[in-house]
């Protein structure tokens, strides 16, 4: 995941030295392509005017967080390094509008999913805007009102937790059941591919203020972090033009579960491979470039945004 598309900030490193690089393996994976010119002139060009009274919060989180065309390259590539073949049935757990599942079914006519969300209401808005425009393309894709820990209708090939919202498992035995879960419903060769986000900066309170391409400002709020538990509340708010703002739009009262506990977790719950994917730097020398490659030490950023690839 790039800088542009993460919740939080993604990767920021302080100019570190070709020592310090990552060694890189085999595998690479270009996960977010940059937008050229003439594309960025003619988002400008239709823009929407947003007000904190008209706006709509799933919408605006879209734009602001997710990239699901760039997720969906990077899942299908990662998969067939390791298996050699094409996936075809998905799963996106915590799916909320479902936008990741929706595009995946889009992609090809072969392939089905399954989303998961406890939110009745994101999965109204998700059935309405992302899969009812779709028409007969959609009857491929199924949304389970349940918990993440629910078993699937069918074995996936492809199993993934985005947008770190497993961080929402506060104990360690929850997060072993949920990944223990997956393990166990995954396909006999599938993947269980989880993005996590860490470095010195994702423990400060600050806030992230960006500018989004649709014509609003996105602000990601670190607002309190407990080093005792790992208890860590962040907030989204959106900003507008015209001074109003959607303060609070998003909540998250996380645990910020670090990378290494997390490979434990998974091999605990079964996966006797977990490899990790990082982020390259871009030419300025400090931001993520959206080009993502198997690395074994990782890179000591201030903060970073990282894939975790276990394999069944
Ligand atoms: C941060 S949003 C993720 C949205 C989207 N998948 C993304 O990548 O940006 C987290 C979602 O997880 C859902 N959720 C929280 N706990 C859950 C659980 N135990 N089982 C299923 N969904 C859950 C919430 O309703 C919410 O829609």
């Amino acid at each position: 995941m790039a800088t542009t598309k993460t919740r939080p900030k993604g990767k920021r490193s302080s100019k570190s030295s070709p020592k310090d690089q990552p060694r890189v393996e085999r595998g690479e994976v270009v996960r977010k392509k940059k937008k050229d010119k003439k594309e960025k002139r003619k988002k400008k060009k239709g823009k929407r005017t947003f007000t904190a009274k008209t706006a709509d919060r799933h919408e605006l989180y879209q734009f602001a967080v997710q990239s699901p065309d760039e997720d969906v390259k990077f899942l299908e590539r990662v998969y067939r390094t390791y298996r050699k073949k094409q996936a075809r049935h998905f799963r996106e757990d915590f799916c909320g509008t479902g936008l990741l599942t929706s595009t995946w079914i889009q992609r090809h006519k072969e392939n089905t999913a399954e989303g998961f969300d406890i939110d009745p209401e994101v999965l109204a808005w998700g059935v309405d805007r992302n899969f009812a425009p779709l028409g007969e393309v959609a009857s491929r894709a199924r949304l389970h009102m349940k918990d993440v820990r629910e078993p699937s209708t069918t074995p996936p090939d492809i199993r993934s937790a985005q947008n770190f919202s497993y961080f929402i498992f506060k104990e360690r035995r929850e997060l072993l059941e949920y990944c223990k879960a997956a393990y166990e419903d995954l396909a006999e060769d599938g993947i269980f591919v989880m993005d996590i986000y860490g470095g010195p900066e994702t423990m400060e309170v600050m806030e992230e203020v960006r500018k989004v391409d649709e014509g609003f400002t996105y602000v990601w709020d670190q607002d309190e972090y407990w080093p005792a538990t790992g208890d860590f509340q962040a907030y989204i708010h959106f900003r507008f033009k015209d001074g109003t703002e959607l303060k609070k739009a998003f909540s998250y009262p996380w645990r910020l579960w670090s990378l290494t506990e997390v490979i434990d977790v998974l091999k605990d719950a079964g996966f006797p491979k977990v490899e990790t994917y990082w982020e390259g730097t871009d030419k300025n020398g400090v931001d993520g470039n959206g080009v993502y490659r198997k690395s074994k030490k990782g890179e000591n950023c201030l903060s970073w945004v990282t894939y975790l690839i276990a394999v069944k």
